[in-house]
């Protein structure tokens, strides 16, 4: 039997330490795999449903290499597509689709849509993100950290961003299970949800970890392994940019605030898409709106020797791998 085997990943919360840390080196094997071009179809004949509310470059690619990869067949079901959320409930699409699917990714608004999914589909669900949490990346994330600094054990994470979104919430709870010390430079105005950091602050206990919530980013930068930041405003807060920007310009990742970093071999992570120079159309949007040019990261940081996202993003594609082949592959991982 495998302690993985049907299991879904709606929040990193679901699995230990040790269970993470297993995941995080199969992807390394997998990735091995990869770069030699030795086949590995642990999902051979298998059949997954990638559910996408909103817009993704990475997790989409991610799951359908992944997919193909593994010896699976892709459908992609997009929002346009399929009646989940017009005609049918959420409940119905997870009757229909664990019907006919092995496995389903869902991308969306709602954490509650995919604990629903995973609750009446009878298959394994993967979060691909929602408004609370984005568990996919994390093993991403802590893989690539563990490629570059050797390990996790002793690491401080800088987050430099607002603490309400999904990408904090899950790098906050990833870091307290993992035993890596977490900073959150955020503006008062957005510290953490107080739920999610009493849950971070309890694991963190069991792990050693530290967790910190400053509002300023220099204390946070100073004693950090890998810095990390994300967009000012997310998918459908566009409309608070203005706001945003007002709130975020003194915690943008810049030449200056890094060059308050110790450690020289420090690295820069961020999830991406990242609003980094203006050649891109939504910033030339958002510059034409409010008149606004500042964005969360600098080219001299982003382009600079220190920069790991897109290791990063490629990780993306290992990791759900991994995910994938450990709760539908029927791998002997009797336990860990
Ligand atoms: N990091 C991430 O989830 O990227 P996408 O939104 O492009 O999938």
């Amino acid at each position: 039997d495998s302690v993985f085997q049907g299991r879904s990943l709606l929040s990193t919360r679901d699995y230990t330490k040790d269970e993470l840390m297993w995941l995080i080196g199969f992807a390394e094997h997998l990735k091995d795999l990869k770069r030699q071009n030795i086949a590995h179809h642990y999902l051979e004949g298998k059949n997954i449903a990638l559910l996408f509310e909103k817009t993704s470059t990475r997790t989409r690619a991610a799951f359908t290499t992944a997919c193909i990869d593994l010896g699976a067949h892709p459908e992609y079901l997009g929002k346009g597509d399929i009646q989940l959320g017009k005609k049918e409930t959420v409940r119905d699409t997870a009757l229909v689709l664990g019907s006919m699917f092995d496995g389903i990714e869902f991308r969306g608004f709602k954490q509650s849509n995919v604990e629903e999914l995973a609750e009446y589909s009878g298959v394994p669900v993967w979060n691909g993100l929602t408004d609370k949490e984005h568990p996919t990346q994390m093993l991403a994330d802590f893989m690539t950290i563990k490629e570059n600094l050797g390990t996790l054990e002793g690491v401080t994470l800088a987050y430099i961003g607002q603490g309400r979104n999904n990408v904090q919430n899950s790098l906050m709870i990833t870091s307290a299970i993992l035993g890596v010390n977490y900073v959150n430079a955020t503006p008062a105005e957005l510290e953490p949800d107080p739920e999610i950091l009493a849950v971070a602050k309890a694991l963190a206990e069991q792990s050693g970890a530290t967790i910190t919530v400053t509002n300023d980013p220099v204390e946070a930068v100073a004693d950090a392994d890998v810095v990390y930041t994300n967009v000012w405003a997310a998918m459908g807060e566009e409309g608070q940019f203005a706001e945003r920007v007002r709130l975020m310009s003194p915690y943008q990742v810049n030449a200056e605030l890094v060059s308050h970093i110790k450690n020289p071999d420090w690295i820069f992570l961020h999830c991406l898409p990242a609003f980094h120079n203006a050649e891109t159309d939504y910033a030339a949007d958002i510059e034409a709106k409010h008149g606004i040019s500042a964005m969360e990261v600098t080219d001299d940081v982003f382009y600079s020797d220190h920069g790991r996202q897109f290791q990063q993003a490629e990780n993306r594609m290992h990791t759900i791998k991994a995910i994938m082949a450990a709760t539908l592959g029927n791998l002997y991982v009797p336990s860990v």
